[in-house]
């Protein structure tokens, strides 16, 4: 039997999983990470404490499982967050600033400005958002000395968490294509970071790293894991949808975790959407051109349900959310929009903030627990809408994965508000499943369309009427504009 492993670098936790070759998990380990949340908007990670976390999880696997078994490793991470460290020692300069962190909106206000480089910015995919790494990349040069004498002394590298990690396990400075396609700095069309883009805010490529396809060697041997080679590098997004096997043009995942974030692999074509949807890179195999992906991006998803457990108090641990939202038979009129960070897709309003509406006398803890759930659903239904718009079909069949997906409630209300089958895979983890599966593909020179697709474990069916779900996404639509213009 064969066996590969991965790293999973979350927003939230760090995890090493190994799999046998028929995709069985058969040991992990995962450890929280901490959140520095230390002025409003900010959200940082302590870069050593990461690469600690991965270390503890790799040490915890091995005293069950014999890592000279494995085949090969993946890795995939939280996108966006940035960091910046000496190139000759290795030492982080300032913690990195987390995706959802949004100090840069000043930066972002000011980059917009550079009207000249409209095309260029369009060649990214992306829109200027706190969300990606440009302008955390900006920040980190005007506001932290060490980072500027490291620049001046050309002995600076700048990377998101798979950069960090390569680094401290190979002593190399690389990125694979889908890290590389969520920092704004990345041209779609040329295959290259944009040298317009570096020019105009005074960042030498070199202290950016090399840009590697995700099926590729990225490492042959490392201080982990020996002579076990490390072949893919994928976002956490992109790595979910690798291991949902959604290798087809037109193949769709939405994954419930910190975020809810709906991936769409359009193939060999580039899809701009005109309905508030990401353009970026789904993987790319060595040697072949890459394949792209539309995507939507919500930021709070799971992570409202850790707001209602840490800062009201209302639940112990994030499951018990559902037995409290059954307490009542529905939302009793109460909206909730968890615009924490401002809206991503497709509202992409940095001024909006969070909300509860609709609370009358009557309304209870329940009822806000229902709002938190339904918020999900609602956000979901919003993508799904807009990729129909930009691709002209309609999706009848969603795949899941996440923690929230354990959540039934969620999951019957969302196939019921988006009026489709949900079905979720029999693969526990698909995120870190995936970067594994990647790492092996790659080895083992599989062709995609060999790889046997896998079995759902359950299903949603929609059981609700037009009449309430055109009710409920009124009132949804209405939540939001209270949540818009706030800032
Ligand atoms: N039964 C549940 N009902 C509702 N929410 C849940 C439930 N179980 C977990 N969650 C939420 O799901 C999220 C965890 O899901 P998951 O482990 O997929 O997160 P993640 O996105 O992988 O984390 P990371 O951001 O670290 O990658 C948490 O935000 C948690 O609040
Ligand atoms: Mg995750």
């Amino acid at each position: 039997m064969d066996y590969f492993g991965a790293i999973d670098q979350g927003t939230t936790s760090t995890r090493f999983i190994v799999y046998d070759e028929e995709h069985k998990q058969v040991a992990q380990h995962q450890i929280e990470i901490k959140q520095y949340l230390n002025q409003p908007g900010y959200v940082e990670h302590n870069p050593e404490e990461i690469w600690k976390s991965v270390v503890e999880c790799v040490n915890g696997v091995s005293k069950n499982f014999d890592m000279s078994l494995l085949s090969s490793i993946g890795i995939t991470n939280q996108r966006e967050t940035t960091l910046a460290w000496r190139k000759s020692t290795g030492e982080h300069l300032h913690n990195a600033i987390v995706w959802q962190d949004t100090r840069t909106q000043d930066i972002c206000d000011e980059i917009q400005t550079f009207t000249e480089l409209k095309d260029e910015f369009d060649k990214t995919g992306l829109p200027i958002a706190t969300y990606f790494s440009l302008s955390k990349i900006i920040w980190l040069i005007r506001n932290v000395d060490e980072v500027k004498h490291a620049l001046s002394e050309d002995d600076l590298c700048f990377g998101t968490i798979d950069s960090w990690l390569l680094f401290k396990l190979t002593g190399k400075h690389q990125t694979d294509i889908t890290n590389a396609s969520r920092t704004l700095l990345y041209d779609l069309h040329n295959l290259e970071w944009n040298k317009l883009i570096l020019e105009q805010f005074d960042i030498p490529e070199h202290t950016l790293p090399t840009i590697k396809p995700s099926l590729s060697t990225f490492a042959k041997e490392s201080s982990l894991f020996g002579n076990v080679p490390i072949t893919a590098v994928l976002g956490d997004q992109q790595a979910s949808l690798f291991g949902h096997k959604g290798f087809n043009q037109g193949s769709v995942k939405n994954t419930y975790g910190t975020g809810c974030f709906m991936l769409c692999n359009t193939g060999d074509k580039l899809v701009v959407s005109n309905n508030g949807l990401l353009t970026t890179v789904a993987y790319q195999i060595e040697n072949q051109s890459p394949v792209f992906a539309l995507e939507g991006s919500v930021a709070f998803a799971g992570a409202s349900v850790q707001w209602l457990r840490d800062n009201l108090g209302l639940i112990k641990k994030s499951s018990d959310v559902e037995k409290l939202a059954l307490e009542v038979k529905d939302n009793g009129d109460v909206y909730f929009v968890p615009a924490f960070s401002g809206l991503f897709s497709p509202h992409w309003d940095s001024s909006a903030r969070g909300t509860v509406v609709g609370l009358s006398r009557y309304s209870n803890k329940s009822h806000i627990a229902r709002a938190v759930l339904e918020s999900v659903a609602y956000q979901t239904d919003e993508l799904l809408r807009s990729l129909e718009l930009d691709v002209g079909e309609k999706e009848n069949k969603l795949l899941v994965d996440g923690g929230m997906v354990d959540n039934n409630l969620l999951m019957q209300f969302q196939s019921d508000i988006s009026s489709l089958q949900i079905q979720a895979p029999n693969i526990k983890e698909v995120t870190a499943f995936g970067a594994g599966l990647a790492s092996y593909v790659y080895i083992k020179k599989t062709e995609l369309k060999d790889i046997p697709s896998t079995k759902s474990s359950q299903n949603w069916n929609t059981n609700m009427s037009i009449e309430s779900r055109n009710m409920y996404i009124s009132k949804w639509n209405k939540a939001i504009e209270k949540a818009r213009n706030w800032i």
